[in-house]
């Protein structure tokens, strides 16, 4: 149950059913509905600050690659070579395998596959391909790396995993955030820096993570989170509710 105050009154909403938080089949639908199509926040410019610098990402399942390009600007692909579909840059996973073949980003800007060596510029063309030439109809520029959305807002970047719908769609992130982006305005979120950060696995649905976590960053019944530049604090409200809308739309999809 989840309180509301509206003018002065308080409202209750109903939580979802029960399954909605157990069952694979509904986050099978989410993923396709949600993670797949809409945007959501991946982590902060600054993480890449010079050409090459580059992070591997998990997304709803997928290995996503984003980079540094030599002109400045972040891109991400999905992290799969076009030739046999090899993933191009290891994960921590992949380590379980102990076999250490030499691809990824290299320091010569370009992005390696480890298998059969085929290489893409940062920009994700597809530059060589050993032992593949024209004369065998072979076109290169046929075979880029498959992009990812990427856009960026108050230093904070955003993926996209179906940019060519998210398009066709016109969706952004600023009209995903809605009302946050107007709010967040005076806020000088560009400059921030990540100080501390922490990284730990939740044994729980998505869903009922987000309203159980802004118990410890709130002072009232209104979800804030807490920032702090030098001694300045400033207050803003949680830019989580789009994804808790668009759980509930789905929940109304659903056949009873
Ligand atoms: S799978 Fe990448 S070069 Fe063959």
């Amino acid at each position: 149950m989840t309180a509301h105050a509206r003018n002065g009154q308080s409202t209750l909403q109903k939580s979802l059913p029960s399954f909605f938080y157990t069952s694979s089949e509904i986050f099978e639908r989410e993923r396709k509905l949600i993670f797949s199509r809409e945007w959501f926040c991946a982590g902060r410019e600054e993480e890449l600050p010079a050409p090459g610098n580059h992070i591997v990402l998990e997304v709803a399942g997928e290995s996503i690659l984003a980079v540094r390009t030599a002109s400045g600007v972040l891109r991400a692909y999905y992290n799969v070579c076009r030739h046999r579909g090899a993933r191009l840059c290891a994960t921590p996973s992949d380590s379980d395998w102990n076999v250490n073949l030499t691809g990824g980003v290299m320091s010569s800007g370009v992005i390696r596959c480890p298998y059969h060596q085929w290489t893409y510029n940062l920009d994700g063309e597809l530059i060589a391909a050993p032992f593949l030439n024209a004369a065998e109809g072979f076109c290169r520029e046929d075979f880029s790396l498959y992009p990812v959305g990427l856009d960026a807002w108050g230093g904070f970047f955003f993926l996209n995993l179906n940019p060519a719908t998210a398009s066709e769609k016109r969706s952004t992130v600023r009209a995903q955030l809605g009302p946050a982006f107007e709010r967040t305005a005076r806020y000088p979120l560009d400059a921030l820096r990540t100080g501390h950060s922490i990284s730990y696995a939740v044994a729980a649905n998505w869903k009922a993570y987000p309203p159980n976590s802004a118990r410890s960053f709130q002072s009232s019944s209104r979800p804030v989170v807490r920032i702090w530049i030098g001694k300045r604090e400033f207050r803003i409200a949680k830019v989580l509710t789009p994804l808790q809308k668009r759980a509930l739309q789905i929940a109304r999809l659903s056949p009873a």
